[in-house]
Order: structure tokens, then C-alpha cells, then sequence
């Protein structure tokens, strides 16, 4: 087993599971310092890219941003999501998650739960690909945001679903918008690592969405903290070096005769 797998099954009942989206190398980087899952998450279609839902993102996109993001990390585990429709019937599933482990060098793959695709992570798992599951809100196959779980019948059905993810080989399953009760209830019966966003503090880690939780996103449900308004400080940054142009106090005069490193690499 990827030994940084094993990492993360380790922490079950010990500690937090740290993780966050990032879609290019820079962020990734930083993210790499602190995190143990970095995911490459289909909601790039939302956040850079305005697209109405997560279900025009295509394979290529993903591919691309994980290739940026793949510079970035050294020690995480680096997760991409499968957009919609790429892992419909296992051929296609095995087919396209191999591509993008071929090509971008990730640890493994999420696929979205629509209540009927085990038989897909047990194809992926079969042929040693990592998959994370994904329940709750599931927007590549859910039109209407809404908090699931909230009574008891619904708490286990959730965890029958999340149950069949486990059986089929799934290392870890995000929760997503589930109450408190039913993600306590499916954190406590699984042996798997439940990684919540907006599904309390009883899941085994947590992950938000990077660019809302520094503040570039505009999208603030209830759920999300917002750590910095990253807009207004890199609006502040702009603004200056807009003055400083106009006035021409950028650039300075730069002495090329002192040689001529442009850039520390990074
Ligand atoms: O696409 C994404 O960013 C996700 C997270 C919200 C879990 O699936």
C-alpha cells in the first residue's frame, strides 16, 4: 500500500486529517507545508472558471491543474476528482483514472457517490488505484444544496451508502453537508477516515474549499470560516503598484552591469 495512504488510515482515532483543494502550484505549495490530503477538486469549475456547476469541467482541465499542483506538493497526498461522466461504466472509469494517474503523478481519485457506484471503486481498487469516496452532497449528481442526514432514517442510509463505499475499497470518504448526529454515527461505524466539509467536527478530518476559505472565492455558505479577505490584499498590492506606476516611481533603475539573476528559482 502507497505508504502516504497508510499515513492517513493511521490517523483514525488519533488525529486530524488535514486537507484542502488547490488547482495551481503556487497555492499547492504552500498547502503542501500543512496538509495531508491536497485535492484537486472538480469545483475548479466554479471557483476559476464561473461555470455554472462542477459538471462542465472536462478531463483535460483537471489533468492540467494537476499537473501544475503536482509541482507544488512533495509530502501530501495529492487527490484528483473525476469530472462528471468519466467514470460512468467501469471501462470508462478504469480507462480515464488511469490516464490521469499516468499523467499527473497523483496518489489516487475521488469519485462522487450516486448511490449506485461501488462496483466502480471496486473496479479501481482492483486494479490498485486509491479511490476517496464522496456522500452527502454530491454535486455532479445533485441539483439542490441541502444538508442531508437530518433525521434518523436518513442518518442510515447514509451509512448503509457510505458502508458499500468502504466494502468496495475506498481508503477515505468525504462527507459533505450531512448533519452532526448522522456524521458522528458513519465516522464512529466506519474503519475508513471520513473527511467532512460542513458535516461538524466529529468527522475524522476536514477540508474546505481553498480559494473560499482565504476569501477570493465570493462564496461564503454557511459552513465555510474565512480566514483572510486575500481580495482586499491583493487589491491593496494592485493599487499601489498602480500609484507607483502612474507616478513613475516603478521601476526603479536596476544596474544590469552587476549581473543579471532575473529570478530566484523556486
Ligand atoms: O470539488 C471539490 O472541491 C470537492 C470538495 C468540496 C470536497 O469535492
Amino acid at each position: 500500500m502507497n505508504k502516504k495512504i497508510k499515513k492517513i488510515l493511521n490517523k483514525k482515532n488519533k488525529s486530524k486529517i488535514v486537507s484542502l483543494t488547490a488547482y495551481s502550484k503556487n497555492i499547492a505549495k504552500i498547502l503542501d507545508k500543512y496538509c495531508d490530503i491536497v485535492l484537486v477538486g472538480d469545483s475548479v469549475a466554479n471557483v476559476l472558471y464561473s461555470f455554472k456547476n462542477t459538471h462542465e469541467i472536462k478531463l483535460e482541465n483537471i489533468i492540467q491543474h494537476t499537473q501544475s499542483v503536482r509541482k507544488g506538493i512533495k509530502k501530501s497526498l495529492l487527490i484528483v476528482d473525476m469530472p462528471k461522466g468519466t467514470y460512468k461504466n467501469k471501462k470508462l472509469a478504469k480507462k480515464n483514472a488511469k490516464l490521469i494517474m499516468k499523467l499527473t503523478g497523483c496518489d489516487g481519485v475521488k469519485i462522487e457517490s450516486n448511490k449506485r457506484n461501488s462496483n466502480i471503486i471496486k473496479e479501481l481498487v482492483k486494479e490498485k488505484i486509491p479511490v476517496m469516496g464522496h456522500i452527502g452532497f454530491t454535486p455532479q449528481f445533485k441539483k439542490n444544496f441541502m444538508i442531508e442526514g437530518t433525521t434518523q432514517s436518513g442518518g442510515k442510509k447514509l451509512l448503509n451508502e457510505a458502508f458499500q463505499i468502504e466494502k468496495a475499497g475506498a481508503f477515505s470518504i468525504v462527507l459533505e453537508c450531512i448533519a452532526p448526529n448522522s456524521s458522528r454515527l458513519i465516522t464512529k461505524k466506519l474503519k475508513i477516515p471520513t473527511i467532512g466539509i460542513g458535516a461538524s467536527s466529529y468527522c475524522d478530518g476536514q477540508i474546505l474549499v481553498t480559494d473560499d476559505m482565504l476569501g477570493l472565492s465570493g462564496f461564503y455558505p454557511k459552513f465555510v470560516k474565512k480566514y483572510v479577505s486575500l481580495d482586499r490584499v491583493i487589491e491593496k498590492a494592485v493599487k499601489k503598484y498602480t500609484k507607483e506606476v502612474k507616478l513613475k516611481k516603478f521601476p526603479k533603475k536596476i544596474n544590469f552591469l552587476n549581473g543579471s539573476k532575473h529570478r530566484k528559482k523556486n
